[in-house]
């Protein structure tokens, strides 16, 4: 797992003089906004009644959709909308908690609260994935920033903070449920890790700075800031955004007989696959990473290094077949279950029910052709391992300098051999080989079985080919012993660089 971290020198950013640029408007916009009292402005009635009648530039003939925010990222608004948005605090939010009481899927998830204190304040449920996406890919949040919780529960490891939560209880939310219980009480010293605002807006309004609580910056897409404003904002909310823009640009232009609203083009709408169940599960909790399209580009992934898998390619690491076969359904729905060690790829154990991840099992294999004619697969033998002895893993070490392992992982396991360096993926991104001294850190599990299976399956689209036909099982096995002595007896604990949770 390997992040571009967000550097904090970024809002020192030259857009600060950008944003004095606005500052006149600001100032207009702040003396414009209508007084509202509360309860007419909650909750999108109180917003129709406000917006009822009223036509701007932006709809010369239609009334405001109060169910939707169409305002596109390439619309010439878009860059004023931004500095209003900023302006009235509307892009900041707070964490409120885990949403857990419907039966179904669709009212589950992780509780924001947005532009608290403002007429526009509400309270979104973020589905798991998309929250996830975002706690563990933009903020980055590791075990290490709750030092608090997890002393006492263990420890922590320097790892995500899904994969810590999963360690506590693999097959229920309660790890989750506390930790959010703990964070979001009034006396946590974490309390001010639950807020971000938006921080930086560049004067063409598509590069946008978000800070997480004191200073993690992150560097937001307008697409990506686009995604969370739809979510709690509409046309109708944002009526005086439009009222004011035309007030400062002059009259409305006269061609603008085209009108309604233009229709946000949702990635949805353009793919011909009809809507299951595993599509359902998919979009709301895999596209953040994965990519409404499976390619490996979702919105909320862009600085993770290397990318989520690109389903599209149909090349699977973490498989019980043959180098250059597809994985099984069981083999899917394992990396589902249990997620992958040592990357974001987040257990979904705790968060969908085995019906639900069945379902998006099936709907992943149809990103890739591959998986269209129903080939069977081989399963390749797993025997019991043999008692590991001193001799065995003597023999295993020659095996390991003989067999040019240490080329790519380094002669001492670390991961840094020479020919590791400039290593890439077959989609092309860059990887680097895993440090053979922190087995905990192996994706697809640290039992001498699970990395039987890595090496005499190999993983797929990545450079670590199969080793099958090269050793002997009682040889695999020696090597095997030896890797898993690279590593200490107990898993080595972290103390907190900077107790700020
Ligand atoms: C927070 C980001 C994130 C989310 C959300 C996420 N994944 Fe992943 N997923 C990843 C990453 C990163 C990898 C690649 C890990 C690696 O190479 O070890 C991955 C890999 C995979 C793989 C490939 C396993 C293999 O054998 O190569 C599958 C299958 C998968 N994810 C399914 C899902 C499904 C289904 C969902 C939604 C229920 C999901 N993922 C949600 C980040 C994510
Ligand atoms: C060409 C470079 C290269 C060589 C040679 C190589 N590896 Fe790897 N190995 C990798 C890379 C890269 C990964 C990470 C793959 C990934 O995450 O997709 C890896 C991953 C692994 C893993 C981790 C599996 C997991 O579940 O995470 C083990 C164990 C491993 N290699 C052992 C070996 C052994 C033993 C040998 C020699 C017999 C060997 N490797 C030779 C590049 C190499």
């Amino acid at each position: 797992m390997q992040l571009k971290t967000a550097v904090s020198a970024r809002s020192a950013s030259p857009w600060s003089s950008i944003r004095s640029l606005w500052f006149p408007a600001i100032i207009i916009l702040f003396a414009a906004s209508p007084a509202f009292s509360d309860d007419i402005a909650k909750g999108s009635s109180g917003w129709q009644q406000r917006c009822a009648g009223i036509r701007t530039s932006y709809n010369p003939q239609t009334e405001l959709r109060s169910d939707l925010l169409t305002l596109e990222t390439n619309d010439p608004r878009w860059p004023a909308f931004l500095a209003w948005v900023q302006a009235q605090q509307l892009a900041t939010s707070t964490l409120i908690g885990l949403r857990t009481s419907p039966s179904t899927d669709a009212g589950k998830g992780i509780v924001f609260r947005w532009a608290p204190g403002t007429p526009w304040e509400q309270e979104v449920v973020i589905p798991f994935g998309q929250a996830l996406a975002h706690l563990l890919v933009e903020r980055e949040w590791r075990d290490l920033d709750f030092p608090q919780f997890f002393t006492s529960r263990g420890g922590m490891y320097g790892i995500n903070l899904a994969e810590r939560l999963f360690l506590l209880d693999p097959h229920s939310l309660t790890p989750w449920q506390q930790f959010f219980q703990a964070i979001t009480a009034p006396s946590s010293p974490s309390a001010p890790l639950r807020s971000g605002r938006l921080s930086a807006v560049a004067p063409d309004g598509q590069s946008i700075s978000m800070t997480f609580g004191a200073n993690r910056v992150v560097p937001y897409s307008a697409a990506r800031l686009s995604l969370d404003l739809r979510s709690i904002l509409s046309d109708c909310s944002v009526y005086s955004f439009f009222q004011l823009y035309d007030q400062q640009h002059g009259a409305p232009p006269v061609a603008s007989q085209q009108s309604p609203a233009p229709a946000a083009s949702s990635p949805k709408a353009q793919s011909a696959v009809a809507v299951t169940p595993g599509r359902t599960v998919y979009d709301r909790h895999c596209s953040g990473c994965h990519g409404v399209n499976g390619d490996g580009k979702g919105l909320l992934a862009t600085s993770l290094r290397p990318p989520p898998r690109d389903f599209t390619q149909g090349l699977f690491r973490y498989r019980s077949t043959p180098t250059g076969q597809l994985p099984t359904d069981e083999d899917l729905l394992r990396t589902v279950t249990a997620g992958l060690p040592g990357s974001l790829m987040p257990a979904w154990e705790p968060f969908l029910n085995e019906a639900e991840r069945q379902a998006v099992v099936a709907y992943l294999k149809q990103f890739s052709p591959r998986f269209a004619p129903a080939t069977p697969r081989d399963v390749l033998p797993l025997p019991s391992p043999p008692a590991a002895t001193a001799e065995g893993v003597a023999q295993g070490e020659k095996l390991y300098r003989d067999s040019g392992c240490g080329s790519c992982h380094g002669d001492t396991g670390k991961g840094d051999g020479r020919s590791g360096k400039d290593l890439k993926t077959a989609e092309g991104n860059p990887i680097v080989p895993r440090d053979l001294t922190n087995k905990w850190s192996f994706h697809g599990g640290h039992t001498p079985q699970d990395v039987f299976q890595r090496l005499s399956t190999g993983m797929d689209g990545s450079p670590m080919a199969s080793y099958r036909d090269v050793f002997s099982p009682t040889d695999l096995w020696n090597l095997i012993f030896y890797i898993l002595s690279l590593s200490p007896p107990e898993r080595p604990q972290l103390t907190s660089p900077s107790p700020a949770g």
